[in-house]
């Protein structure tokens, strides 16, 4: 076999990591531990400049990263003295051209660093052109977060805001997801396993649905949820890239661009989605919430049914939902292949499935009838299943997100096309309006009062397939 061909050059590693909103929620659950593992297996070597306005002092932050590491999965000592000597920190206004002045001469020596926006998106704008104006932005990259925008006329504001200053191969639009490895394992067990091929598509799958629980509410991020919904948090971006990794086709080579061009395909293929395919609801106590309005019509679960108009899946319905404080916390996919024919032999055949559970475990399990019906005259189908138990050393989203971006491997985060067309698909739904129904906490989203025709429209054929509750499953940021 021919090697791999990659025209790509290889990237430069970052010399420094800037990461802005150093004093919040984000980094204290999520970035504080990242970078003690990335130390802990060699890979953080740079200072890291934490910046915030807090009124803060570099103790501070080394006390607050601390903490976060004691109550987030434990303090590495080795490691901590290690992250802790690289800890830098610059306290100041975003507006100020004190601070960036400030963080320039914390950078030194350095010629590439990596400046990580871990902030709300409204201050992008302001802190982007601090960075050019201060001379913080040559040689740099820099690293979003979601939710990337609001609705499509606003990415695309971001994005030509961050073209106007990186170009694109220096920016990366985080979606922790595609860090996950099951997310990524899908399609390695795709493209690696010859059985599966030759079924993926219109001619032998009758329909496709993902699931996206979470056991648990909004935790406090009541004034951030309720600029957003489930459909702004989790669907159109993680839900998505579930999705794009089911139904992509083989890239050429395994180069970054190629990858993202076959995951763009994918979106580019959908049609933007029909108001009457979505199903909003709220669950009950969530206008109580500190932060959310007391008249919220905000969604906290959300249905849809769209189609990917492409060779392979034209005529496949798929059908994706994503809630909070639903009965259970996982991410699983159902894969219904057509019902065999009914024949004199085989007159009661159950359809056939693949399960790809991506969370809280993994689990892939392909679901088939194997003994004669009983004395009802029924069948039943067992699941073949495989489980992937994750690897001893395997990272955590964050840590790949971030040694990734740091070395310039843009394959795990979301393309300005790929975000874009994500928006183009949920805009016109999103502006739409649509009623939004109360459902019981702990319950599978909203039934009463959802006109028969919408709830036909967002349930697969065959229905819903409950995922198994998991006793270990644990609750997100
Ligand atoms: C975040 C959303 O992006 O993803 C949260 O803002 C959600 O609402 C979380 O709970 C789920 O990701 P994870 O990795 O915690 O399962």
């Amino acid at each position: 076999m021919s090697p791999q061909v990659s025209t790509v050059k290889p990237a430069v590693h970052s010399d420094a990591l800037v990461f802005f909103g150093a004093t919040g929620d984000l980094a204290y659950k999520k970035i504080f531990p990242a970078l003690q593992s990335m130390t802990k297996r060699g890979e953080l070597n740079v200072p890291v400049i934490g910046v915030a306005k807090a009124g803060w002092h570099l103790d501070q932050l080394k006390a607050r990263a601390q903490d976060s590491l004691e109550k987030h999965g434990g303090i590495d000592q080795e490691a901590w003295q290690k992250l802790s000597s690289l800890l830098r920190y610059v306290d100041g206004d975003y507006e100020d051209p004190a601070t960036f002045a400030a963080v320039r001469k914390e950078l030194g020596p350095a010629k590439h660093p990596a400046h990580y926006l871990a902030i709300p998106p409204s201050l992008f704008e302001k802190v982007i052109e601090q960075l050019v104006s201060s001379g913080c932005s040559s040689g740099a990259r820099v690293i979003v977060e979601k939710p990337f925008g609001h609705d499509l006329a606003s990415a695309q504001q971001l994005n030509q805001v961050l073209l106007a200053s990186f170009p694109e191969s220096s920016i990366f639009r985080i979606d922790h997801y595609l860090a996950k490895g099951p997310v990524h394992d899908i399609v390695s067990f795709r493209f690696a396993n010859a059985f599966l091929e030759p079924l993926w598509n219109r001619d032998h799958i009758e329909s496709v649905q993902i699931t996206m629980a979470e056991n648990f509410g909004i935790q406090g991020r009541g004034a951030f949820y309720d600029q957003n919904g489930a459909v702004r948090d989790v669907m159109e971006n993680h839900v998505f890239q579930v999705m794009s990794n089911l139904a992509m086709e083989c890239p050429a080579r395994r180069d970054s661009e190629s990858i993202r061009d076959e995951k763009v395909k994918v979106l580019k293929a959908i049609p933007s989605i029909e108001p009457c395919n979505l199903l909003r609801g709220q669950f009950l106590g969530y206008r109580n919430e500190k932060g959310v309005a007391p008249d919220s019509t905000v969604e906290t679960y959300a249905a849809m049914r769209l189609e990917i108009k492409s060779w392979r899946w034209d005529g496949v319905p798929f059908y994706l939902r994503a809630g909070k404080n639903l009965p259970t916390t996982c991410t699983e996919v159902i894969a219904r292949m057509r019902r065999p024919p009914q024949t004199g032999l085989i007159d009661n055949a159950q359809q056939n499935y693949f399960r790809f559970r991506i969370l809280p475990e993994m689990t892939i399990a392909l679901a088939v009838s194997v003994a004669a019906p009983d004395e009802n005259g029924q069948r039943s189908l067992i699941e073949l299943e495989a489980c992937r138990h994750p690897r001893a050393e395997e990272m955590e989203a964050y840590e790949r997100v971030l040694s990734d971006a740091l070395i310039g491997d843009s394959t795990l985060f979301a393309r300005q096309d790929y975000v874009e067309e994500a928006w183009r698909i949920v805009d016109p739904m999103l502006k739409a309006q649509t009623p939004i129904y109360p459902y019981a906490p702990n319950t599978w989203g909203p039934k009463d009062g959802v006109p028969e025709q919408i709830l036909a429209n967002v349930t697969p054929p065959g229905g819903w397939q409950i995922p198994e509750a998991d006793s270990e499953a644990t609750p997100g940021v």
